[in-house]
Order: C-alpha cells, then structure tokens, then sequence
C-alpha cells in the first residue's frame, strides 16, 4: 500500500496535540502527575525487559534495549525521589486506559516480525506522547526547577523514540514500518480524542 502524503508528512510526528489545559491540571495536582510519570517509566522498564525476554535470539534489540531498562528504572527513581523531597506520596497505579487501548490496536497474528514491529512501534508512540507532554511541562510549569527537570527527560524520552523505529526498521521492511506507523499514529489520535471527550486524567 502507498504511503500517502499526509501520512509521509506526519511520519515522525503526533496528528493531536495534547489539550493544553492539562499543564494547568499538572501544575495544580503535582503528585498526581509525578506518581503517573513514576508509573510510566517503571512501565517502559518493564516493557523493554520483556521484549528482551521474548527475542532473546535478537542480538541487537538485546544490546540496545539492555541500557535502556537501567535508564528507565533511573528516571523512575528520580521522579520517586522528587515526590519524597516534596513530601508527596507515590499513590497507586491507576488504571492506564490510555496503554489499555494500544494494546487493542496490537496485531495479535499475522507474522512474529509483525508482532515484534507493532509492539515497537506501540512503544515509539508512548516514548513520542511522553515526549511531548514533556516538553509542554518543561515550557509551561511555573517552577524552573521543574521545568529544567522534565526537560532533561523530554530529551532522553525522544532519543528512546527514535530507537524503538530504528529497531522496527530493522527487522522490517522500511516501507512497511512507515504504512503500519501512519496507522498508530492515526489510531492514537482517536484514542486522544475519545479520552479526552470523557475527560479522563491522561499521563
Ligand atoms: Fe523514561
Ligand atoms: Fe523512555
């Protein structure tokens, strides 16, 4: 299937931005928004360990994703360690309606490379939301401590993008890691609206 151009235009980047009263909403309920951020990146840790478990045969998604589990439990750890500072509580995970219908969009036959593809690219677009909420608290936050702080993870979140589709890529077809992402891409702006649509408390 021919990649079209919107979808080519929009190959790297979200079609929605998130709703910018939501850096208000963080600003108002910082534990809320640290105790998801904390979940997040235990998340992305976990992700990243059971992909090596399950591809244990794919030398370079082992190596590469190896010191990502370290960088992720490290950014779990400084978000616990801001909370405690603050003299705010870890709280509970909550449910992630958000990952929950991803996980939905998942390719459950087809191919295990396609398999593989679809759950890389499921976690390039969790690496690019994160991103980019990111960097509207690193912009919007009244605290320059805060600012400064989820600046650096803006950065670190973006690199961890960029390796999930180079990963994607490399174990398949570049053409179809395009079409399959325009797809993501267009299916997360859906998921956006309709959580937004039902004022859910996104992360
Ligand atoms: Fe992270
Ligand atoms: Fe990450």
């Amino acid at each position: 299937m021919p990649v079209n151009e919107e979808a080519q235009k929009n190959i790297l980047g979200l079609h929605l931005p998130t709703d910018p009263r939501w850096t208000d909403l963080a600003a108002m309920r910082l534990e809320d928004i640290l105790t998801d951020h904390a979940y997040c990146e235990q998340k992305a840790a976990t992700s990243c360990i059971s992909l090596i478990q399950k591809n244990a045969d794919k030398e370079a998604l082992v190596n590469e994703l190896s010191p990502i589990v370290t960088e992720e439990w490290g950014h779990f750890r400084l978000v616990l360690q801001e909370l405690r500072k603050r003299g705010l509580k870890l709280g509970r995970q909550r449910k992630d309606e958000y990952v929950n219908k991803l996980l939905q969009f998942q390719t459950k036959g087809d191919s295990a490379y396609k398999r593989l593809m679809d759950q890389l690219l499921m976690m390039a677009l969790i690496e690019a939301r994160s991103c980019e909420r990111f960097k509207r608290l690193s912009e919007d936050l009244n605290d320059a401590y805060l600012r400064n702080f989820y600046r650096r993870f803006m950065e670190s979140e973006a690199g961890h993008y960029a390796l999930f589709i180079q990963l994607a890529e490399l174990y398949m077809n570049k053409e179809k890691v395009r079409t399959r992402w325009a797809e993501w891409l267009q299916y997360e702006a859906h998921v956006m609206q309709e959580l937004e649509v039902r004022g859910d408390r996104m992360h």
